[in-house]
C-alpha cells in the first residue's frame, strides 16, 4: 500500500471539474484518504514547489497556483504514485491523450489541471506539507 499527494489546480477547480476528477480517482480504485480546499499564499506555493525555484517558469507557476482555490488530496492504493500519474497523463496538457485527466481538463504545460507526486520522497514531503498526522490517522 502506498500514498501519494494529488492537487486539483486552480484552472480545473475554477471550471468545476472537482467532481469528475474525484470520480475518476475512485473509479480507478484509488482511495481518497484526506482532502481539503485551500487558497495558497505566494509563500506557501513557493515552499510547495521549492524544487523548481531555479527554473525559468517558477514565477509563472507560483502566480498560477495562487490565482484561486485548489483541492489537495492524499490518495492511497497499491502503486498509488504511478497509478495517479498515469491517470493524469503527461505534464503538458496540450500533448496529453484525451483519455487522461490533463488531456480532458488541462490546457497547456502550465495550466495542466492536476498535480501528482513523482516519487516516494516527494510524496512524503508533499503530504506532510499539506496534512497533519491527525488528518491522516486511519
Ligand atoms: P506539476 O506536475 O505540478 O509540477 C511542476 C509544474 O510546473 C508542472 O506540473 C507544470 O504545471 C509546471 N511546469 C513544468 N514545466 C513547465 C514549463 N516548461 N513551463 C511552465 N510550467 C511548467
Amino acid at each position: 500500500m502506498q500514498r501519494t499527494f494529488a492537487v486539483i489546480k486552480p484552472d480545473a477547480f475554477a471550471a468545476g471539474f472537482q467532481g469528475k476528477i474525484i470520480s475518476a480517482i475512485q473509479e480507478s480504485g484509488l482511495k481518497v484518504v484526506a482532502m481539503k480546499t485551500l487558497l495558497l499564499s505566494e509563500r506557501q506555493a513557493k515552499g510547495f514547489y521549492h524544487v523548481h525555484a531555479e527554473r525559468p517558469f517558477f514565477g509563472d507557476l507560483v502566480k498560477f497556483m495562487t490565482e484561486g482555490p485548489i483541492l489537495a488530496m492524499v490518495l492511497e492504493g497499491d502503486d498509488a504514485i504511478k497509478r495517479w500519474r498515469d491517470l493524469m497523463g503527461p505534464t503538458n496538457a496540450a500533448e496529453a491523450p484525451s483519455t487522461t485527466l490533463r488531456g480532458q481538463f488541462g490546457t497547456n504545460i502550465e495550466r495542466n489541471a492536476t498535480h501528482g507526486s513523482d516519487a516516494e520522497d516527494t510524496a512524503a514531503f508533499e503530504i506532510g506539507y499539506f496534512f497533519s498526522g491527525l488528518e491522516l490517522a486511519r
